[in-house]
């Protein structure tokens, strides 16, 4: 698949912020106890990427008259589930949402990661987005502190293919700029992001419930930081008969026909700060030094998913967070605001109430 489709939207917007961020200042002299270190004009560059996406989504109502996510627009169905927290869970472990075993109600949406609602067969990055409800505690949202949701946005790789918000401007401009720049920009991140992304792309995937997504980008537990996975589990079986474009969702489906699907959810700690960064998700933490130990399951039972707007409607966000588990890096950063915005347009433009449960 071309490159240019399963791009993040900013990349495709064609706005230009270069300078911004490149060669950016640091707002502060030293990390943070969590590990951030905070550009000193990062607000002036989320503004305007907030500005560029909305115009995308906006011109795509004008287009279609109805208004669609910017990215992860494909949708294999939204799944419920319980989320159970595990019992006899370590003290360093035992924190936030993980420190009380009990069951949650969840829901889960599956989807491609591109903008495009294009064919299952093409290389693409797959989403994994779980809102757990009934939550206690404020929300980091200002607008939406009393909401009871604590959401897990996860993709189907360990690492994010683009470091920074200033790294992301200057890929967009490459990819903007047309075949050659894109190809100068490619061959001169051959090593690392280009790796990155070319995997992500390369993975086949035919049932959203057989893949192990990770969150790529860090956030607190408790005093800690972490990143987050979830991995099918063991003995899984996986209904596979659909060969269609749109394989993802009908094996989806088909398998939660008869039958259900299970996940366990991990967590792995930052235990070497000095190879773990908070600032850069392109750098995987190595499971040698930290292993992903399951925190809680996932259990979905048989059912018929979700399909378009009965899906479509919820906002995921990895904002939905108690304050122990505040989403971390600049990544995570820019995404505050992204998240919101669009969503806040997306229920605009199509006229519908946006309820966060
Ligand atoms: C600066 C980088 C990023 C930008 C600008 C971005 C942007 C977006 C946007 C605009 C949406 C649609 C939101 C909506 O309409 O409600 C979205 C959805 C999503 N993003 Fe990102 N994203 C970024 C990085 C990431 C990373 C690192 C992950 C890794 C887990 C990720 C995972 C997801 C998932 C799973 C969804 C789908 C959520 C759903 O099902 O509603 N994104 N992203």
């Amino acid at each position: 698949m071309s490159i240019q489709a399963t791009l993040p939207p900013l990349l495709r917007a064609g706005f230009l912020l270069t300078g911004l961020m490149a060669g950016a200042a640091w707002a502060a002299t030293a990390p943070s106890p969590d590990g951030e270190l905070i550009p000193a004009d990062e607000a002036t560059s989320t503004a305007a990427m907030v500005s560029a996406i909305r115009d995308m989504v906006q011109s795509g109502f004008d287009a279609d008259g109805h208004a669609v996510r910017d990215a992860h627009r494909k949708a294999h169905g939204c799944v419920q589930s319980t989320f159970t927290v595990l019992d006899k869970l370590p003290p360093a472990l035992a924190q936030g949402l993980f420190a009380t075993p009990r069951a949650y109600h969840a829901v889960i949406r599956f989807s491609n990661g591109s903008g495009q609602s294009q064919d299952d067969h093409k290389g693409d990055a797959r989403g994994m987005a779980v809102k757990v409800m009934g939550v206690a505690g404020q929300k980091l949202l200002d607008d939406e502190q009393s909401a009871g949701t604590q959401d897990f946005l996860m993709m189907n790789s360990p690492v994010f293919f683009i470091r920074n918000a200033g790294d992301y401007v200057v890929f967009q401009k490459a990819m903007t700029g047309g075949g050659l720049s894109a190809a100068g920009w490619l061959a001169g991140h051959l090593f690392h992001e280009t790796a990155v992304l070319l995997a992500i792309q390369g993975r086949k995937v035919v049932n959203p419930l057989a893949s192990q997504y990770w969150s790529t980008t860090p956030s607190k537990l408790g005093s800690q930081q972490m990143k987050f996975s979830a991995k099918p589990c063991a003995g899984s079986a996986f209904y596979t008969a659909s060969d269609t474009k749109d394989r993802l969702g009908d094996n989806l489906t088909g398998q939660l026909a008869s039958g259900g699907a299970c996940f366990d959810f991990m967590v792995q700690t930052r235990a070497k700060p000095a190879t773990m960064p908070i600032e850069d998700p392109t750098i995987e933490w190595k499971e040698k030094e930290s292993p992903f130990v399951p925190v809680a399951r996932i259990t979905i039972g048989a059912q018929v998913p979700e399909q378009g707007e009965a899906c479509e409607v919820r906002s995921f966000t990895p904002w939905h967070a108690i304050a122990e588990h505040r989403p971390l890096g600049g990544i995570s950063r820019v995404r505050k605001d992204v998240y919101l915005e669009i969503s806040k347009l997306r229920h605009q433009l199509n006229g519908q109430p946006r309820i966060e449960p």
